[in-house]
């Protein structure tokens, strides 16, 4: 009999714990990140803030949770191998900072590397990853993104099975954030390993450039969005492609090319982490990350990422499928000059094998919405006739509207 109670209670146990760890990431995380604005210029005091100002910007209600210190918050481990934050940047200590961000209705994420150094070259988690979980299940950490840096030798699918299963161990529900840059096209592997996975090297503040240091390339909005390819089928809910986090804000772009990066980020279902300094954030910024309809294609709970469906002389059209029978249609003009489109609906019949939907508007009718100006456009009994400037998009959404 004690061997069967104790036989459930294991049991029990396991399921229990394996139940925390399910329906995490089921749209896009959403959230803000320290690194693309301010690297290792990080404290307690910087991170307060970002948390202050998504409450008092609307950005939290907009759907934004995680408030996420990257690189440069650690400085060490202790005689035991736990890990040390940096007692002069963050003098409270993080589950302090933890407290602090979940009374505000906030979750709370972290950094840290599979190798034995973070790129900023603090210590990584490599031979210390059960203790580091426990580290952060105890401070309450509910996000942990993983980079890949001095990782000689390691094999990247080893490594993150070997810390996911080190967070589910230490019992505290977490997102696992693979950071190791595509080399291992972990879209094919990291399904059950984590919540999302860059898919690229990192992301930089421009539209089209690629930004070389000694060994390696930051890319642009646009480099990057051409690196997405043959990889749709692996995203959905609790499993995400990850472009890298936003540069909306950030003055690389224009207002116009900010706002085309931030529709196509929603139209690929990515993760949405801003990364600007929401402090002094100009209105027009604000406008964009948090326009609630092109959000909510971001976050739609089918969870089918964006497909290019043409790409003509600069001017790109993605197809988005969406709950109850909508479609999002993005129109991107790569081009230097302004382009008039004509989209035909009766002409454009688009089967999509990943979602195993099919966009035929000369069978069903769609009323169109302009998801930036707001403005009705009419339904899809008639060819859509719009400019697109150079570097900016149109965003409609497509509600079916009658059989
Ligand atoms: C890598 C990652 C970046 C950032 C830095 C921190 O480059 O890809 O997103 O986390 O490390 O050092």
């Amino acid at each position: 009999m004690k061997k069967i109670i104790l036989v459930f209670l294991l049991f029990f146990t396991l399921f229990a714990s394996a139940q925390k760890f399910q329906n995490l990431a089921m749209t896009p995380p959403m959230g803000w990140n320290s690194w693309n604005k301010f690297q290792c210029n990080v404290s307690e005091k910087l991170i307060r803030e970002a948390a202050d100002e998504l409450v008092s910007t609307g950005m939290r209600d907009a759907g934004y949770q995680f408030v996420v210190i990257d690189d440069c918050w650690q400085v060490g481990r202790d005689s035991m191998g736990f890990i040390v934050p940096d007692p002069i940047r963050f003098p409270s200590g993080i589950k302090a900072l933890a407290d602090y961000i979940h009374a505000k209705g906030l979750k709370f994420g972290i950094y840290s590397c599979a190798g034995t150094k973070t790129c900023a070259g603090r210590p990584g988690g490599r031979g210390h990853e059960f203790q580091d979980a426990y580290m952060y299940a105890k401070w309450g950490v509910d996000y942990l993104k993983y980079d890949w840096c001095s990782s000689n030798g390691q094999d990247q699918k080893e490594s993150y099975k070997l810390m996911s299963s080190m967070l589910k161990e230490a019992g505290h529900p977490i997102v696992f954030s693979l950071c190791e840059w595509g080399s291992s096209k972990p879209w094919e592997w990291a399904g059950e390993v984590g919540h999302l996975w860059r898919t690229t090297g990192d992301i930089f503040d421009c539209f089209d450039c690629e930004k070389k240091y000694d060994s390696w390339s930051a890319w642009g909005v646009m480099k990057i969005l051409d690196m997405q390819k043959d990889m749709r089928q692996y995203a959905g809910p609790g499993h995400w492609n990850d472009p890298d986090m936003l540069e909306v804000g950030n003055g690389g772009m224009t207002e116009n090319e900010d706002r085309a990066h931030f529709s196509m980020w929603c139209m690929l279902a990515a993760p949405l982490m801003a990364g600007n300094d929401l402090k002094s954030m100009s209105p027009q910024t604000q406008a964009i990350l948090t326009n609630a309809d092109v959000i909510a294609v971001n976050q739609d709970v089918l969870g089918v990422q964006g497909l290019k469906y043409k790409s003509e002389d600069g001017l790109e059209t993605w197809l988005k499928p969406l709950k109850g029978g909508d479609w999002a249609l993005c129109f991107l003009n790569r081009s230097s000059e302004s382009k008039m489109i004509e989209f035909d609906w009766t002409k454009n019949v688009v089967s999509d094998p990943v979602s195993n939907r099919k966009l035929d508007a000369s069978a069903e009718v769609f009323k169109i919405k302009d998801l930036w100006t707001k403005k009705e456009l009419g339904n899809t009994q008639k060819a859509l006739k719009a400019e697109v400037k150079s570097h900016d998009v149109l965003m409609v959404r497509l509600s079916l509207s009658k059989k």
